[in-house]
Parts: structure tokens; sequence; C-alpha cells
């Protein structure tokens, strides 16, 4: 945090104007800092008020967490959990014999996952990290677990659809993808929960050219 004011400078004479904008500026980016700042800390504490805002930290359930178990029962391999929170599905996962991985913004909350993981024996089959979604590839996963917000799915589905093996099931926690029509769904109301195969959504096995709206080159 660099809340330093800066001291009185007496050697930009006649320029009260752009000196008093630039201690504007500074005073603004000082408590817009503070804020930010404060922002991150309090975050996991007081997310139902700021719903509507980002992607906050709300766990998931544990009816939650056994409809995506039962999403993967037939699934092996990587799994990636985006947002993963105190990372409990992927602590979970991790029990179910996946190599589970989770990318979250939050260091609190990593720190805090990393410690669960540890306490659950299930530290070498888990790895987190503090890392903003929007800015790493998900390539290598074969299973992804998202509970997300309903702003971000658009943008996370083209992502998703951009960098996933045709080998991948996507499973949405809470709130579906607009796009991708489901291969499996369980659970009701809040914990219900959506699986996308990949190779379903994009027509991978079948039908590889049906519509081709996009001028891309
Ligand atoms: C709805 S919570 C789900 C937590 C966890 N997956 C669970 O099911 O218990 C979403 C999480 O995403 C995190 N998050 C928000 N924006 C993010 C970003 N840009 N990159 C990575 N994680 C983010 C939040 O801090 C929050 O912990
Ligand atoms: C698991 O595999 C069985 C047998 O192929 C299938 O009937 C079932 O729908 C699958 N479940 C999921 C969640 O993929």
């Amino acid at each position: 945090m660099s809340q330093a004011l800066p001291k009185e400078t007496p050697r930009e004479e006649g320029e009260g104007g752009s000196r008093r904008s630039s201690w504007g500026l500074l005073v603004t980016a000082g408590v817009g800092g503070t804020l930010v700042a404060l922002y991150a800390v309090a975050t996991p504490f007081v997310t139902p008020a700021l719903r509507k805002v980002c992607l906050p930290f709300v766990p998931a359930t544990a009816a939650q967490i056994q409809n995506v178990l039962k999403m993967l029962e037939n699934r092996s391999g990587s799994l990636v959990d985006i947002g993963s929170g105190d990372g409990r599905i992927v602590i979970a996962a991790a029990k179910m014999g996946f190599q589970a991985v989770g990318y979250e913004l939050n260091p609190w909350l990593v720190w805090y996952s990393r410690y669960r993981a540890w306490r659950d024996g299930v530290h070498q089959n888990t790895k987190f990290y503090i890392s903003d979604l929007w800015k790493v590839s998900f390539s290598c996963y074969r299973n992804v677990v998202v509970f997300g917000v309903p702003q971000m799915m658009p943008q996370l589905e083209k992502k998703l659809e951009e960098e996933l093996e045709c080998n991948a099931r996507i499973i949405a926690c809470r709130f579906p993808f607009p796009c991708w029509i489901p291969d499996h769904t369980t659970g009701e109301g809040i914990d219900t929960v959506w699986a996308y195969d990949l190779k379903h959504s994009r027509g991978c096995e079948t039908k590889t050219f049906e519509i081709a709206p996009e001028t891309e080159s």
C-alpha cells in the first residue's frame, strides 16, 4: 500500500493549479488503493452484500459438492476448480483420486485451502494458485468445475471453448452456461449442477461443420 503523501516541494512556483490537481490525484490514488486493499481483505466476510459486483466467495453447499462428485463418477485425470474459494471442491475431488488444482484470486483463501488440504491429508494431490482466472489457460485440464456468477458465464464459455481439449467435461454449479446444452443435470434449486461434454457441444465427433456464422480467418 503506497499511502505516503507527498511532502511540500517549493519548486513548482506559479503552477499552483497543476500542483493542486496532482495532489488531488495522489490523494484519490491513495484512497482508491486503500479501498481496493480493504476490499480484498474484507470480501470473504461481507460477500452477501456484494454478490452483484463481481465473483464473491460463496462456498458450495454440501449437496452441491455431492452433485459435483456425482458428475465426476465416470471421469479421471486432472481437474481444476476455477475460483476455488476455500478449496472444498478441490479437496473433495482429490479424495476421489483426482489430481486437483484450484485457481483463486484471493490469497487468504488460497493459503487457507493449502492448510485444509494438508490437514485432510490430500496435500500431495492438490495445488492452489493465486491467479486471475482470465489470465491463465485451462487447456491442460480434462475436468473443469466452476461456480461463478451469471454475468461471467458467457465470456467463460467462450474461453473454455477455445482452450479445452475435446475430451474435457465442464461442470457448472448453480449457474449454467448460456449456449452449451448440458449432457447431465442433477440436483435442484441452488444446488443444481450441469455437466457439459465438450465433444458434444462442439460437435467433435459427428457434425464438425454444421454452421459457421463467424468469419474468422
Ligand atoms: C462463488 S465462489 C466459489 C468457491 C468454491 N469454488 C466453492 O465452490 O466453494 C467464487 C470464487 O471465485 C473467486 N474469484 C473471483 N474472481 C476471480 C478471478 N478473476 N480469478 C480467480 N478467482 C476469482 C472468488 O474469490 C471466490 O472465492
Ligand atoms: C456414467 O456412465 C454410465 C455408463 O456409461 C452412464 O449411464 C452414466 O450416465 C454416466 N454418468 C455420468 C454422470 O456421466
